[in-house]
């Protein structure tokens, strides 16, 4: 077993930051130590295989992005990053653990969609991955397999409220999952969206002839958001299910969340970088097709009703607990072209696993957040919410190697011909300029990133993670 010293930097967590070495024993953080300490009176440094360099820089817990769909057969297509190429385009940005969400499709069954995940994912995975479950057939066989998904490793499962006759469930069925929910402690993690509602708008609006990727913002509006989410609420309410709203963008979903909260109710939310940085107006209303780009659900909203401004702040008041991205990429062709002369053909999703880390420290070289909120709400809280706390989102001795130097000086320019890994013809994130740079990654103790170069190999750090049970 090889041993690392990572040398003068900054360790920051999500409660402070200190001067410390931190020393790797094989897969795991052995000590964090006061700065050039000694080991019975030797040197450390000379004492290890590997020394690294971080002075000047932040060593930082690796990113865990706990909403991914890598190879998502979805919208007449299929998500575009494979478990390896998604995998390495997150190692390259910092990311360390992804949650992917296996599926169980209608007819099928859960446990027979979990095992097809898992036959997906294995031997091809740079960083550690775990699963959500989507469970898109309630039924009695259903939320009985669902009683046994703690004991596979899974500790939340997804339910839709959006997607008629692909993956909604009713309220009913709803009703009937959050009660296994309640009981086993799984987590529900709601897509809140009012999806027959929505469909009906679309109908309309297609028939007035408003076929740009821009209308699928309009159809699906924040009422939409705020409707489920506030039903969603008040079904686990009633049944005492944890309560995990997915890819929150309206502010309105965020104020019956923060209510909830309020009134002593265990509910969270998860938000995207998209709905921090983009909006209706200025990318999903781009010239022609190129709106496609940005379609996702939920959709990117009005910048004159000041989500995105509102969704920082609710960041910062712990209104909303993380940022994961919902990395769900499709190319424009082949792809997102399905949906040319119809929007609600274009497969839904967007593509940012490799940008998380970066996009979120521009919040702190913004003044929008701290560095300690910076971690977290990329490493440390996503963590707890998954059962993974201890192992992963923090520095301190017994956890899992997962390392970042990121590099406060440094510089990234996001492109599709400059910093670009993810399987997609164009990035979501051309242009966007980061003040900062991820120099080093270590997925348990293997260095999988440094200065710019890939070092890992296919599978290398394919261990399935193992969650405890949810919170
Ligand atoms: O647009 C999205 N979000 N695509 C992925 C599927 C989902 O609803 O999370
Ligand atoms: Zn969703
Ligand atoms: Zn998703």
């Amino acid at each position: 077993m090889s041993t690392t010293l990572i040398t003068g930097g900054t360790v920051v967590t999500s409660t402070g930051r200190s001067e410390a070495d931190v020393l790797i024993d094989g897969e795991t953080i052995a000590a964090v130590l006061a700065p050039g300490s000694t080991l019975l009176g030797h040197d450390l440094a000379r004492s290890v295989d590997t020394v690294l360099d971080a002075a000047g820089k932040y060593v930082i817990p690796g990113g865990i992005d706990a909403h991914t769909h890598m190879q998502m057969p979805f919208g007449g297509t299929e998500a575009s990053d494979t478990f390896e190429t998604g995998t390495r385009a997150a190692a390259w940005g910092g990311t360390t653990t992804i949650v992917d969400f296996a599926i169980q499709r209608y007819g099928e069954r859960v446990m027979d969609g979990l095992a097809a995940w898992h036959e997906k994912a294995a031997g091809e995975c740079a960083v550690d991955y775990g699963f959500h479950q989507i469970v898109g057939d309630v039924n009695d066989d259903s939320l009985k397999a669902m009683a046994g998904l703690i004991d596979e490793g899974v500790s939340s499962y997804k339910l839709f409220m959006a997607y008629p006759g692909v993956f909604y469930s009713d309220d009913a069925q709803i009703y009937k999952a959050m009660r296994v929910g309640a009981e086993t402690g799984l987590m529900t993690m709601m897509h809140a969206e009012n999806g027959p509602a929505i469909d009906a708008m679309v109908t309309e609006l297609l028939a007035q002839g408003k076929t740009d990727p821009y209308y699928h913002g309009v159809a699906r509006a924040w009422q939409m958001e705020e409707e489920a989410t506030h039903r969603a609420i008040m079904l686990a309410n009633l049944t005492g299910a944890p309560l995990y709203v997915v890819h929150v963008s309206a502010k309105q979903a965020v104020e019956q969340l923060a209510a909830a909260r309020d009134n002593g109710q265990n509910v969270f939310g998860e938000t995207c970088p998209q709905y921090l940085y983009m909006s209706l107006e200025d990318q999903l209303g781009a010239e022609g097709f190129e709106g496609a780009k940005y379609v996702c659900s939920t959709p990117l909203r009005s910048k004159h009703e000041h989500h995105q401004d509102h969704m920082w702040q609710s960041l910062r008041t712990n209104d909303i607990q993380m940022v994961a991205t919902d990395h769900c990429p499709f190319c424009m062709k082949g792809q997102k072209d399905l949906g040319v002369g119809d929007f609600s053909k274009i497969p839904n999703g967007i593509g940012s696993v490799e940008h998380r880390l970066d996009l979120m420290y521009q919040g702190v070289v913004d003044g929008k957040i701290t560095l300690e909120r910076w971690v977290e709400i990329t490493s440390t809280t996503p963590a707890r919410m998954f059962g993974m706390y201890g192992t992963k989102g923090v520095i301190a001795p017994g956890a899992d190697a997962d390392v970042v130097i990121y590099d406060p000086a440094g510089h990234t320019s996001i492109g599709l011909d400059k910093t670009h890994h993810m399987n997609m013809d164009y990035s979501a994130w051309e242009g966007y300029e980061i003040d900062g740079h991820v120099d080093t990654v270590l997925s348990r103790g293997r260095v999988l990133i440094n200065d710019n170069e890939y070092l890992g190999t296919r599978g290398t750090a394919a261990t399935s993670i193992v969650p405890r049970a949810s919170i």
